[in-house]
């Protein structure tokens, strides 16, 4: 394995802190006094201690965002001061974006390519939602009742719980906060217990932006304690969640006594189709990238590969030289393009998805024994041969492991049929030059989130999953609405 860079003298010392939770604009030790180690998933090493926040320290953020909102004036903000908090947040990120690029890499085990590309994707993120604040204005409808006049006004929602795992933590954290402040909420986070360093670093950011106290809270701690008591909390209005799907499902469940409004962006087993017309080299690679990014950590990830039969072995040849040619290492070493996974639970049940496979039948055609140690690794790996009623198949394995299949038809409906096999409908990548298959095909598979020859994701355009994917949409306008209650208000005159 390649060796890795020294950590940055900053870094250093913000790892030889002991972290708090950032409740009404202070930091404080978790009520319990409890902390939690956090690792680097390249050594298995100890780099840092969390706060371990429980019921008490939720209650005490959530009321200090329930303040600012309603007493300390922050619903009086006007927009334009809203706008400028996010942009000097934004600006911040990017001061310290070598550091924290490389926290992300230590804590995550992330390529530094790849945290430097996300904290790019935090600092904008920010800068679109911002553009958003005051922007959302209802209407002024023509009545059937005569002397009445009417209108409709957006309000803020009020104290959203945001939930965030541990993929991507500081884009994550940026994606939850910069569309509530937009709206004009006020918030707690809870970032994943595996990855808390860089939400940390952010809430000094949100300190130093001069965020007033109380409006960003940032409590960190375990899930079935932290995450748990804000879900449920009587007085978060809204839960924006990002995560598995079993974790979605209990948060829905907790936010029903009080009829919270929730969002859920949960995962996906997205399909990928290329068919013969389509540039193939790009096809080949772009399908790579989407299932070795992140080792295979991403929501998105095209785990379902279904190439034509005329260029199957091509596409198989391409993409497994790919897989077998990626440098695995620590995140932290220039050379590496896929890091561990984020602990050793994920290694874990990422390794007994392969051995379902390898009992199942499929054949491993790249991929193989992963650099021995205490790092959880696991090399990009392509399976043939698998079938529909496979685990490999049919569940989100989180993990750099893809599946492809040879497909022989030309009806579309078909094609979107097996697409549309599956629990989830988070995303779908199309290769072709044939534009009109492009857009019906687009049309026929049932996902929120259709790219085609290698389109990214965008902060203006809606993102979400149909079926048990998720519920609701983040970016764009419907991001922000999603933190927004609309009123109508009608005079008789
Ligand atoms: P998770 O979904 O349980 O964790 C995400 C966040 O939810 C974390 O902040 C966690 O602390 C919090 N959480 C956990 N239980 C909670 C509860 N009962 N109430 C409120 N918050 C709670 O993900 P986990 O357990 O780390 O990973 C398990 C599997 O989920 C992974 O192996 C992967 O397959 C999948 N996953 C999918 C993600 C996606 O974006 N599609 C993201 C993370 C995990
Ligand atoms: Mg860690």
């Amino acid at each position: 394995m390649s060796d890795t860079l020294p950590i940055p003298e900053k870094v250093r010392v913000f790892l030889a802190r002991t972290h708090g939770l950032l409740i009404d604009g202070a930091w404080h030790a978790a009520a319990s006094g409890r902390t939690l180690a956090t690792e680097d998933p390249a050594t298995g090493a100890a780099i840092g201690h969390i706060a371990a926040g429980g019921s008490e320290d939720i209650d005490a953020a959530v009321r200090a965002a329930d303040w600012a909102l309603r007493e300390h004036g922050w619903r009086a903000m006007p927009p334009p001061e809203r706008t400028r908090l996010l942009w000097t947040l934004a600006d911040l990120i990017e001061r310290d974006a070598e550091e924290l690029a490389f926290l992300e890499s230590l804590d995550n085990g992330m390529p530094l390519a790849l945290a430097r590309f996300s904290v790019t994707g935090a600092a904008s993120g920010l800068r679109y939602n911002a553009g958003w604040a005051g922007r959302i204005a209802g209407e002024v409808p023509t009545l059937s009742a005569p002397d009445h006049h009417a209108y409709t006004v957006y309000e803020p929602v009020g104290v959203v719980g945001a939930i965030i795992p541990w993929n991507l933590p500081l884009t994550m954290a940026a994606n939850k906060i910069g569309p509530a402040i937009a709206a004009g909420c006020t918030l707690v986070l809870k970032p994943a217990e595996l990855t808390s360093l860089t939400a940390i670093w952010l809430g000094e950011l949100v300190v130093e932006a001069g965020f007033p106290r109380g409006v960003v809270n940032i409590v960190t701690g375990l899930g079935a304690e932290a995450g748990a008591a804000l879900a449920a909390h009587p007085m978060v209005a809204k839960i924006s969640f990002t995560g598995s799907t079993a974790t979605g499902q209990a948060i829905a469940a907790a936010a029903v006594p009080t009829l919270k409004r929730v969002t859920l962006e949960l995962g996906g087993k997205s399909p990928v189709f290329i068919f013969p017309d389509a540039d193939l080299d790009a096809a080949a690679i772009g399908a790579a990238n989407g299932i070795f990014l992140n080792s295979g950590q991403v929501c998105v990830a095209g785990s379902r590969l279904y190439a034509h039969r005329q260029v199957f072995d091509r596409i198989v040849d391409t993409v497994a030289s790919r897989a077998d040619a990626l440098s695995v290492g620590p995140g932290t070493a220039p050379a590496t393009q896929i890091g561990p996974l984020v602990s050793a639970g994920q290694k874990q049940r990422v390794e007994s998805f392969l051995a379902d496979g390898a009992r199942d039948g499929c054949m491993r055609v790249a991929g193989g024994a992963a650099p021995t140690g205490a790092g959880h690794f696991v090399r990009p790996t392509v399976l043939a041969g698998a079938q529909p009623h496979m685990s490999v198949y049919r569940e989100e394995i989180f993990g750099p492991v893809l599946t492809i299949m040879p497909f022989e038809e030309d009806d579309l409906d078909a094609l979107a049929a097996r697409a549309n096999d599956t629990r989830y409908g988070l995303a779908a990548n199309i290769w072709t030059r044939d534009i009109s298959r492009a857009h019906r095909l687009a049309r026929l598979i049932d996902a929120g989130t259709i790219r085609v020859n290698g389109a990214g994701i965008d902060h203006a355009l809606p993102f979400g999953g149909f079926k048990q994917s998720g519920w609701g949409r983040e970016n764009g306008r419907e991001g922000v609405l999603a933190h927004m209650e609309l009123k109508s208000i009608a005079i008789r005159l």
